[in-house]
């Protein structure tokens, strides 16, 4: 049985509609890293996996249950059981590099101040933040911060964990750093990881599958070396231009020309 199963998805924000019939199934172990074009819906993903946002019609299931469609409060343990690394980092200025890491366990989580120090202790080891941890997020470059969000995701001890473009704004020794990072955390952690990622050198490096989101749903599904023979075009001008399928682009492009 698959640990995730999104089945004949649809959701539509206003007259914009981003899901026709999205299906995609993922299995417990594997890193499977979701392209795409912008605006193609690749961050909704996420968020409807974790209930924040809500889905119109089709079901996901998640460990065999039935998860859309829930409360607030059903999300819940769901939330304990997914972590995710935002797009946008989300690291709170405020809060030094130890505390950002403690504030998912404190929040959320009924644990002893022993416990949570020695959860933030090994997560901050496990991304190599160990130094830094009474450093301030203002004094961190970009992908310390995102490494900051990478501890506070894995010092929960998520079955899943869902990255939102965690190598996007990085220079390229950095990408390759969080690319193995990804690597070894999935190994040593044990954790299905899903990956929505711009870079495609990344996408090879870390999936056991790729997955390529377009027109409303998923238009491939499979390994790198299926990716890489594919005859179908749409996923072939992806890759090989790796020229992001821009809606809003295209249209100024061609009002302009
Ligand atoms: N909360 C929201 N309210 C209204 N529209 C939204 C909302 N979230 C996303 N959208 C729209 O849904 C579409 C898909 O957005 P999404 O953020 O998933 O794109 P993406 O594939 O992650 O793109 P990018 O690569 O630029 O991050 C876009 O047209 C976006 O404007
Ligand atoms: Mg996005």
């Amino acid at each position: 049985m698959a640990l995730i199963e999104i089945a004949h998805v649809q959701k539509a924000f206003g007259p914009k509609v981003v899901y026709r019939d999205l299906s995609l199934s993922v299995e417990r172990g594997e890193t499977l890293a979701i392209i795409g074009g912008s605006g193609q819906g690749k961050s909704v993903m996420l968020k409807l996996l974790i209930g924040l946002i809500p889905i119109d019609a089709g079901e996901i299931r998640f460990d065999g249950e039935v998860i859309s469609g829930g409360s607030e409060r059903d999300y819940a343990p769901v939330r304990q059981r997914i972590a995710m690394l935002f797009q946008s980092g989300a690291v709170f200025d405020s809060l030094d590099v130890y505390e950002n890491v403690a504030y998912g366990l404190r929040e959320h989580m009924e644990l002893s101040e022993e416990d949570i120090d020695a959860r933030v202790r090994r997560a901050l080891e496990n991304v190599g933040l160990s130094e830094l941890r009474r450093a301030w997020p203002t004094e961190l470059s970009v992908g310390m911060r995102k490494r900051v969000g990478l501890a506070r995701a894995i010092a929960t001890h998520p079955e899943v964990i869902l990255y939102d473009e965690p190598t996007t704004g990085l220079d390229p020794i950095r990408i390759k750093r969080i690319a193995e990072l990804i690597v070894r955390l999935s190994h040593s952690l044990e954790v299905t990881s899903l990956v929505v990622t711009h870079d495609m050198e990344s996408a090879y490096e870390i999936s056991d599958r790729i997955a390529m989101i377009q027109d409303g749903g998923i238009i491939f599904s499979g390994t790198v070396d299926e990716l890489r023979h594919t005859d179908d075009a749409r996923v072939r001008n992806f890759i090989e231009g790796n020229a992001p399928h821009d809606e809003d682009v295209e249209a100024l492009l061609r009002s302009a020309g």
